[in-house]
């Protein structure tokens, strides 16, 4: 990189830890950070794919086995995550599932699930790590959201709220720490072509990309930029923001 973009954009020296690292949009965006220059921890609970997308990204990459589901693990991640580096300047929360009944058949474990994942964890390690970066005076939290934070579809149930309360958690967050250094903002995907969208069937997938201005559905590569951008100087004045990756999904 030129001065002028390793001084925006560049990440070397910095430390990113991403959540749901071993897959899909986390993983694109794990690369992405490790490809600006830092270092990066991924969480997830599947070993093999952990251990292959480490190999990949480099030698300054490691990887801590957690379902951030369960509280105790959440914690124990958030410890784990800060030992191979340092404590990080960078927090990524990607991991997330789709539990998707109708309301009439949604029940509480599935609940209980979504809201773990994809609220509890976030902001725990949020609480581990947000604290130490305003200390420090720099830090960047960068929550992925969904379309579902802002609207119902598709039996929105558990995840549209658990995502509608991730946008606000990311408000609550940038309005505690921004002053600190730390910006905090979200990520709001489209329909991205990955595991969590595969058992979706083909017509489903050709609906969605016509729903979107550029006409296709989004690739995980589509969040390198933006992941970039969120996680370096380039946006030291941006915070609490909701940020649309979806092709113009949004505004369609
Ligand atoms: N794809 C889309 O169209 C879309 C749209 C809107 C929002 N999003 C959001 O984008 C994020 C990434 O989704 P994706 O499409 O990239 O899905 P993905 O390919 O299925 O990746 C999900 C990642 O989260 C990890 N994960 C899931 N449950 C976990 C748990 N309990 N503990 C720790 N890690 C866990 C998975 O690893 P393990 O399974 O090994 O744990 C995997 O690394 C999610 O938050 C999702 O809600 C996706």
């Amino acid at each position: 990189m030129t001065g002028f973009l390793e001084e925006t954009f560049g990440l070397t020296g910095r430390v990113a830890v991403v959540t749901g690292g071993s897959s899909g949009i986390g993983r694109a965006i794990a690369a992405a950070l490790a490809g600006a220059g830092a270092s990066v921890v991924l969480i997830a609970r599947r070993e093999a794919g952990l251990r292959e997308t480490a190999a990949e990204l480099g030698d300054r990459t490691a990887y801590v086995v957690a379902d951030l589901g369960e509280r105790a693990q959440a914690h124990r991640a958030g410890d784990e995550a800060a030992r191979p580096f340092g404590e990080p300047d960078i927090l990524v929360n990607c991991a997330g599932i789709n539990l998707r009944p109708h309301m009439d058949e949604l029940d509480e474990p599935a609940w209980d699930q979504t809201m773990a994942v994809n609220l509890d964890a976030p902001f725990l390690l949020g609480q581990r790590y947000g604290p130490g970066m305003a200390e420090r005076g720099h830090g960047r939290i960068i929550n992925v959201a969904s379309q579902q934070s802002f609207r119902a579809f598709g039996n929105s149930g558990a995840y549209g709220a658990s995502k509608g309360g991730l946008v606000a958690l990311t408000r609550s967050q940038a309005e505690a720490w921004s002053a600190r250094g730390v910006c905090c903002n979200a990520l709001v995907p489209g329909f991205v072509v990955t595991p969590l969208v595969t058992h979706i069937p083909a017509d489903r997938h050709a609906a969605m990309a016509a729903r979107t201005l550029i006409g296709r559905n989004g690739l995980p590569g589509d969040f390198a930029g933006a992941a970039v951008f969120l996680a370096s100087a380039a946006s030291s004045y941006v915070t609490g923001q909701s940020i649309f990756i979806d092709g113009g999904f949004s505004v369609h």
